[in-house]
């Protein structure tokens, strides 16, 4: 009869094991969730993507009222007085909670190499979170770091991802929008 035992053995541990994988699972999820708000400083461990022409003060401070992360869009303010009302005025509305800019760096999207110009005014007005999207952040990263501002970066696939990971953005988020010849990272 040990094949009825074994038979018997392999059923239970073949309805635990997902049990125990799940519940894993979830205290992993519980832990990235922690180590997110720990990061940004969030209530909740949602990001709201910078969305351009929509995510202006208003948005980004209903978000940020609301626990969640939201960013500024500075595609959608060319120039640069433009951008820095904006994230005044989403300061002004926003009670203290965090919030950050979105850089979308697709030269396709933003004509003009205005890159550099708009982290200037992002570390000049104290914005603390940037989310880069649209290709390789590296080269800014030193200056962001040097004043204290953390940078998720935006990718399409996982690849991306670790790569993004080396090069040591603080975090990474996912969009499935894509453009057929960007190089991301
Ligand atoms: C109308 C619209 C505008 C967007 N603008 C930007 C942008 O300026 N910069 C950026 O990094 N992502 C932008 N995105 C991408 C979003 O932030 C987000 O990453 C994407 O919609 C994937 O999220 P989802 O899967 O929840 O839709 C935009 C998306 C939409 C729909």
């Amino acid at each position: 009869m040990s094949w009825l035992y074994d038979a018997f053995v392999y059923k239970v541990i073949s309805y635990v094991y997902p049990l125990i994988n799940s519940r894993k699972n979830m205290n992993n999820n519980k832990s990235q969730a922690e180590k997110f708000k720990s990061l940004f400083g969030t209530r909740l461990p949602i990001v709201a993507g910078g969305l351009m022409w929509l995510s202006n003060a208003e948005y980004v401070a209903a978000a940020a009222n609301a626990g969640i992360l939201g960013f500024i869009t500075a595609a959608t303010f060319p120039d640069a007085n433009d951008l820095r009302n904006e994230i005044r005025k989403c300061k002004s509305l926003a009670n203290g909670n965090p919030f950050g800019v979105n850089v979308s760096m697709l030269p396709k999207l933003v004509p003009g190499e205005k890159t550099v110009e708009v982290f200037e005014i992002i570390i000049a007005e104290g914005i603390k979170i940037v989310e880069t999207s649209g290709r390789n952040p590296e080269q800014y990263l030193p200056m962001l770091k040097a004043a204290g501002v953390k940078v998720i970066h935006k990718v399409p696939a996982v690849k991306y991802a670790f790569k993004a990971q080396e090069i040591g953005v603080d975090a990474v988020s996912y969009t499935h929008l894509t453009l057929p010849t960007t190089p991301y990272v």
